[in-house]
């Protein structure tokens, strides 16, 4: 993949040419991984030598056990850390080049979805949602209107005037996934999402996830739940002690496939309109358009 985008890039280089280090990454690459090592102070080595790289639009799985550097990649993405070695590029930008006071700007491009939701609990599921909005300059006639568009979209519209506590585990990723998105960044990050939740709460999650990649941001999730990924039928990037060991788009990957599809597939039901009532006769428009339900 890099060698391609590499004579992309150069169109008039012949593609024997040793390869040297590029001024931008590729153009439709919106992370980019090139040896990247991470060792953190005391000698722990997040990653080694971590080559990869995410196009946009893509859902993608990072998976591997516990301490295998998933958290550090997201970490390096939101240049919470930087890396020892090697480069690490977002939408062809080299962040080591980013200056540290520039880095809250940079953010402001990526949504982050973590284990553990991170919500103000005295604050209710609006003002959490708007709280991200107001800390970039948004007017407070842009927030009312974004707000309850965002809470539609991930179901919390009933929801708007509880509090974190008051709402099922489920309920607060989807708050912070509202919150992530709620400035439609180009790129999602989330970090084992459904790790505290049970099942059936975590496929809707995925179901949100899967829409929100729709809409053509690029979308990706650390997690080591198997059975889940197993059953996304996604790309899968895992990791090994800081290694990738495994880098494949999984076998009956579908694009086209609708949210619907998507959410009865994940629960085992057969994805059949004509089983569907209420899928009935929105096919031929979703087939040509995408216009049903989405
Ligand atoms: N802040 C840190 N300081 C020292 N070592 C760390 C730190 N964060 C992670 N590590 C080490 O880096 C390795 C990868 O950790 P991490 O990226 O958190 O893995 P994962 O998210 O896959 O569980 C582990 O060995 C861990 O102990
Ligand atoms: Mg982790």
């Amino acid at each position: 993949m890099a060698e391609r985008s590499f004579r992309r890039e150069q169109p008039n280089r012949p593609a024997t040419a040793p390869k040297r280090p590029q001024a931008r990454g590729s153009g439709n690459h919106v992370i980019e991984f090139r040896g990247v090592s991470k060792v953190y102070e005391g000698g722990d080595v997040g990653l080694d030598q971590a080559t990869f790289a995410i196009e946009r639009g893509e859902f993608v799985f990072l998976v591997g056990h516990t301490g295998s550097g998933k958290s550090t990649i997201m970490r390096l993405l939101i240049k919470e850390a930087d890396a020892s070695a090697g480069s690490v590029r977002v939408a062809g930008r080299d962040l080591s080049e980013i200056p540290r006071k520039r880095v809250p700007y940079y953010r402001r491009n990526i949504g982050v979805v973590w284990q553990d939701f991170k919500l103000l609990p005295n604050r209710t599921v609006y003002d959490n949602v708007a709280y991200a909005l107001q800390v970039t300059g948004r007017s407070r006639r842009e927030i009312r209107q974004k707000v309850p568009d965002i809470l539609r979209l991930t179901g919390l519209a009933t929801k708007l005037h509880n509090y974190p506590d008051q709402l099922s585990g489920g309920e607060q990723q989807r708050v912070s996934i509202a919150r992530a998105f709620v400035n439609h960044p180009p790129l999602l990050l989330c970090d084992e999402p459904t790790g505290n939740l049970d099942p059936e709460t975590s496929i809707g999650i995925m179901q949100l996830l899967y829409r929100i990649n729709r809409t053509g941001t690029t979308v990706l999730v650390a997690t080591h739940d198997h059975a889940m990924v197993d059953k996304m039928r996604r790309r899968v990037i895992e990791l090994a002690e800081g290694r990738v060991v495994r880098d494949e788009a999984a076998g009956l990957y579908t694009r086209d496939e609708t949210t619907r599809e998507f959410a009865a597939r994940m629960r085992g039901a057969v994805a059949d309109p004509a089983l569907d009532p209420a899928a009935r006769g929105t096919r031929h428009v979703r087939e040509r358009g995408r216009t049903g339900s989405n």
